[in-house]
């Protein structure tokens, strides 16, 4: 019985030396296959910073075709704001293919919907809290929603 605890144990230690000895070795790998170059040159910092340059371009870009892209569809909308409370349910709100729990709401027709999206609801705040949706943008997703729920 000794024994055989003491011979887990070592395979334990065997496993953990393994697992370093691989660490130790693969870890200067991925770390000199990230860093383009080591070699004190005046480029250097350049070189380096580029990843980080070139991602904060990416989101400024990505910043202006948002700004210009023009009304944003239903299913955008909802994904970027409603679907914070309509996916999980949070906040009592009904949730997304929830037909039950959607059925009342549709009988009272697309306009009372709609109203309540804009306007705001019990809990929900008016145009889900993003203020800066246009009242097509909150019609899109709701339609969007209702549509996923009958
Ligand atoms: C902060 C959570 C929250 C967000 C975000 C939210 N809702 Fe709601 N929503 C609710 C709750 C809670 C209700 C139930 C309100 C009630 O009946 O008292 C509701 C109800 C609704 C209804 C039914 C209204 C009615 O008259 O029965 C619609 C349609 C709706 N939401 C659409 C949207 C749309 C579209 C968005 C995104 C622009 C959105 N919601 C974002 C919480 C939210």
């Amino acid at each position: 019985m000794a024994d055989q605890k003491h011979s887990s144990k070592s395979i334990m230690y065997m496993t953990i030396a393994v697992a370093v000895l691989l660490m130790v070795v693969i870890v200067p790998f991925t770390i000199k296959g990230s860093a383009p170059s080591m070699a004190g040159s005046a480029d250097d910092a350049e070189v380096r910073i580029q990843p980080v340059a070139k991602f904060e371009l990416k989101l400024a870009g990505a910043a202006d075709a948002a700004a210009s892209a023009g009304p944003k569809d239903g299913p955008t909308v909802y994904a970027s704001v409603c679907g914070a409370c309509h996916e999980s349910g949070a906040a009592g709100a009904p949730k997304k293919g929830d037909k039950a729990a959607w059925a009342p709401r549709i009988a009272t027709g697309n306009n009372a919907l709609y109203q309540s999206a804009i306007a705001g609801k019990g809990a929900m705040p008016p145009k889900g809290g993003a203020a800066n949706l246009s009242d097509d943008e909150v019609k899109a997703a709701v339609d969007y929603l209702v549509g996923k729920s009958k």
